[in-house]
């Protein structure tokens, strides 16, 4: 019965007054994660953001839960799966690109690490890796 009546009041109803325009979309907060291929591909594209003292604490952190088991702490690949029979794993590459398309690539299965490291953390890995293959502190 109250459906009815609802039904009847809207029946009556010729649309909305008009209503004020919505305010221009806001600016994307700072550090929010793009969304879509073509921001995607923009943010993955190189150079990356600023190597700085933060991008490479970031980077030394994600290393250290995504890549030591395999590359070991020192990216030579003596990791500890090597210790439990996994083949010889040979050392990074100190080329960053060479990260970042391995991390996209799930190479030879070993790297399904796309989805766990947002572009930012990507570039951090890749410029930890770079720093620690040229022996930078
Ligand atoms: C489950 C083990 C495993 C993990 C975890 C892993 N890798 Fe690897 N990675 C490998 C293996 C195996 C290879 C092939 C090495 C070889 O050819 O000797 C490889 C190769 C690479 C290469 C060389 C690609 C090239 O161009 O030749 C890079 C760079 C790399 N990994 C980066 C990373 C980074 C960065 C991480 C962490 C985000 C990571 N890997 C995590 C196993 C792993």
């Amino acid at each position: 019965m109250k459906c009815l009546v609802l039904l009847l009041l809207l029946a009556g109803c010729d649309g909305w007054p008009e209503s004020p325009k919505p305010p221009p979309p806001a600016p994307p907060p700072e550090g929010s994660v793009p969304r879509g291929a073509a921001a995607q591909a923009r943010v993955l594209a190189p150079p990356g953001p600023p190597v700085d003292a933060a991008l490479l604490a970031e980077g030394a952190e994600r290393y250290g839960i995504y890549c030591t088991p395999c590359h070991g702490a020192r990216g030579l690949g003596d990791g500890v799966v090597v210790s439990r029979g996994h083949p010889p794993i040979a050392p990074l590459p100190a080329d960053p690109a060479r990260s970042m398309a391995a991390i996209a690539e799930n190479r030879l299965g070993a790297h399904p690490l796309s989805d766990r490291l947002d572009p930012r953390q990507r570039w951090a890995v890749a410029r930890h890796v770079e720093a620690l293959m040229r022996g930078a502190p």
